[in-house]
């Protein structure tokens, strides 16, 4: 029998064969930085926003767009801001390793660019500046680059920002003003902020008070369709000549709420759990989710025990109520012995500041699946 590689994969980037659907998001994409906007695209924590994007960017036509990406997430302050931005333009617009200075002491002269071999020998660009007393040039020369280089080069950009409330981590918001600044000139420039911890990122660009504000329009990615989910799946399982039936995907779906990163985590334990030859039953998938659940099991423990009753209270209502319920209504504080809604409203608002629960369409859910089916399946407080 051949020995298939489990073609399930959670954690960092997918693409390819092992990427599913988001054809209208594609379309999306697309379309925005055809008309160079401004977008920024937020969701709950692996969500598949990065994959995404990295999809999109791929299926520009080279001739037409020049693309940079920059993930913010190791960065810290803004000297970090401008060397991650300005090292992530340099490399995308060097076709070769050896264009990389040239690329760089056009672009960025100020930041004394030289070239390295990195640990494995491969050249990359490193910056040798100080930061001036105010950091303003360094910032204005990365933030500018896109600009020049669609002048020049006579295509459009685009920038993808990843991790974009990191920002909120430096000491001024002197990167978010001449963001601002700087991004609402750009003509042939598409900027793509991404971003996960939906209440810092609403702060970045609800807030009238801050820099961002309204400076990009919105553009939420929400779970994949279980109607994309069923062919997805079931090929991948036929692939390595295992069966699973329609119904036994629509319960996975239901599980996970279509939640990419989680769907993709059980299908894959369902996948070593299942033989070749074999159809995959009810009793299969309650056995992988129980791998799953003893795997977290200690670390779950710890977080409930860590927990505030009223938050245990409100979480076990959650995970047993279907989805959209109200958690502040009457019949939700009574069913679940949380005494009043303002009790209920104080749960919520640490439980969202810990990013344990997410807002949704004017409710809440839990953002781990797998923390809320093992709530589900717990009987005590
Ligand atoms: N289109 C997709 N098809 C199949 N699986 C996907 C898809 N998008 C995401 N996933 C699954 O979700 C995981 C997380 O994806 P990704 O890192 O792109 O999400 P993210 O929203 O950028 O996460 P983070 O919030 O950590 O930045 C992937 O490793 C994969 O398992
Ligand atoms: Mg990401």
């Amino acid at each position: 029998m051949r020995n298939i590689k489990n073609p399930f994969q959670y954690g960092g980037i997918v693409e390819g064969a092992a990427f599913c659907n988001r054809k209208k998001e594609l379309t999306d994409l697309a379309t925005a930085v055809e008309s160079s906007e401004k977008l920024f695209v937020y969701s709950e924590r692996r969500l598949g926003k990065t994959s995404l994007v990295h999809t999109a960017l791929r299926q520009l036509t080279k001739s037409r767009y020049a693309s940079a990406y920059i993930d913010l997430w190791p960065t810290d302050g803004e000297l970090s801001f401008v060397a991650a931005t300005a090292r992530a333009i340099t490399e995308s617009m060097s076709s070769n390793a050896g264009q990389l200075l040239d690329v760089a002491k056009q672009l960025f002269s100020r930041l004394t660019p030289s070239v390295t071999a990195d640990a494995e020998g491969k050249p990359k660009v490193t910056f040798g500046f100080n930061l001036s007393v105010q950091p303003g040039p360094e910032i204005e020369e990365v933030l500018t680059a896109p600009a020049k280089i669609a002048e020049r080069g006579k295509r459009k950009v685009v920038i993808v920002f990843d991790e974009v409330q990191q920002v909120l981590e430096y000491e001024s918001d002197m990167v978010e003003r001449r963001l601002r600044s700087i991004i609402q000139k750009h003509q042939n420039v598409s900027y793509l902020f991404l971003g996960s911890r939906k209440h810092l990122i609403q702060k970045m660009f609800l807030d009238r008070s801050r820099p961002l504000y309204r400076a990009a329009a919105h553009y939420p990615l929400g779970p994949i369709g279980m109607a994309h989910w069923i062919p997805f799946i079931a090929r991948k399982f036929r692939e390595g000549e295992k069966m699973i039936a329609d119904d036994a995907i629509q319960k996975i779906c239901k599980l996970t709420e279509g939640h990419p990163f989680y769907t993709q985590h059980l299908c894959h334990a369902l996948w070593e759990l299942c033989e070749a030859g074999q159809v995959v039953t009810e009793s299969l998938i309650e056995a992988a989710i129980k791998v799953l659940l003893d795997r977290e099991s200690y670390a779950y423990t710890a977080l409930w025990e860590s927990l505030a009753l009223n938050q245990r209270r409100l979480l076990k209502g959650l995970a047993s109520e279907p989805a959209g319920v109200k958690p502040f209504a009457g019949v939700f504080v009574r069913r679940h012995g949380l005494g009043s809604a303002s009790n209920s409203q104080r749960a919520v608002e640490s439980l969202l500041n810990r990013d344990l629960i997410d807002r949704d369409n004017g409710s809440f859910l839990i953002s781990d699946r797998f923390f809320r089916i093992w709530i589900g399946q717990r009987q005590v407080q």
